[in-house]
């Protein structure tokens, strides 16, 4: 199947629009991979008719598939596992802290894909039940892509899904096994709420989360976009709260409402909270020079 240039570029603009996501040159690739299992699977074999389809927006599900078709999908248990690391011996004790007269956090992954980062997250609680007996653990996974909600939700994972990230262990522990794959065992799943939501608009209730990750997701967005969805997190978070980026991910230079945690890299604070970010003049410089 090959995709004409004027068909890629209604198709990038399509992405654009419902989720900020930029199609650049170099990853048009994808719309030919990412579009063939669709078109097989509704027989459609001439691009030009899809293109008449979305321009003339007959069939507003289709361009939905279509869109969910082109996002980038790829995730895994405890990815990059050093920030979780640091959220644990760094962010966690902390809130433990200040919240413990509540004894109520509240976390949002937003971009959670299929939430796989979601049960990473509940898993570093569930691990820890003397430390957090008591407490009332709120974790909303978010993602723009209907189906990935739906599949978080689900919480089932295919046997190589479920691998990746995981040790038997805990595979063994926090997964049942199904008829095909396994699914995450109802303790895992209860203190988590799954919605459709896109980045770009007003953050989800209740808001004042006091971690939001949001990791790998703002890679594709144009500097305008970026900065909007950093408005939006900043706005979602508690002050006191932290931001998770993903590996390679900064603020730097896309916003001022952050500022890099020195005492705990890869992870973003408010700034304008009277000192807990350290006062450099280039707070990420070190850690993006790898220091
Ligand atoms: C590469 S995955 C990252 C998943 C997970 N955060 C991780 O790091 O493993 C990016 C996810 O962001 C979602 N996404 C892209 N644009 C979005 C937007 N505007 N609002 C919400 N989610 C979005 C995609 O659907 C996809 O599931």
């Amino acid at each position: 199947m090959q995709i004409s240039d004027s068909s890629s570029r209604i198709l990038a603009g399509l992405l654009e629009a419902r989720t900020g996501q930029q199609l650049t040159m170099s990853r048009r690739w994808r719309l030919e991979t990412a579009l063939s299992a669709l078109l097989r699977e509704r027989g459609i074999s001439i691009v030009v008719w899809v293109m008449t389809v979305l321009v003339m927006g007959k069939e507003p599900s289709l361009s939905e598939r279509v869109v969910e078709a082109l996002l980038n999908n790829e995730t895994y248990f405890f990815r990059d596992r050093s920030p979780f690391d640091v959220l644990q011996r760094h962010a966690l004790p902390e809130l433990a802290r200040r919240r413990e007269s509540s004894k109520r956090l509240r976390i949002w992954s937003a971009g959670c894909s299929a939430g796989q980062e979601v049960y990473s997250l509940a898993m570093l609680f569930a691990e820890q039940p003397d430390e957090w007996r008591g407490w009332t653990i709120d974790i909303l996974g978010s993602d723009v892509s209907t189906s990935c909600i739906e599949r978080a939700r689900a919480g089932a994972y295919t046997q190589f899904e479920v691998q990746r990230g995981l040790a038997i262990g805990q595979m063994i522990k926090w997964f049942e096994e199904s008829a095909d794959g396994w699914r995450a065992v109802e303790a895992l799943r209860k203190p988590i709420r799954f919605q459709v939501h896109n980045l770009l608009e007003p953050p989800p209730h209740p808001g004042a989360f006091d971690i939001v990750l949001c990791r790998n997701v703002l890679l594709y967005l144009s500097p305008e976009k970026k900065m909007l969805a950093f408005e939006r997190i900043a706005s979602a978070m508690a002050e006191d709260g932290w931001l998770m980026l993903g590996a390679g991910e900064t603020v730097i230079g896309q916003t001022n409402k952050l500022g890099s945690d020195v005492n705990a890299r890869g992870l973003y604070r408010l700034t304008g909270d009277g000192g807990r970010i350290e006062k450099r003049r280039n707070p990420d410089r070190r850690s993006a020079a790898g220091a």
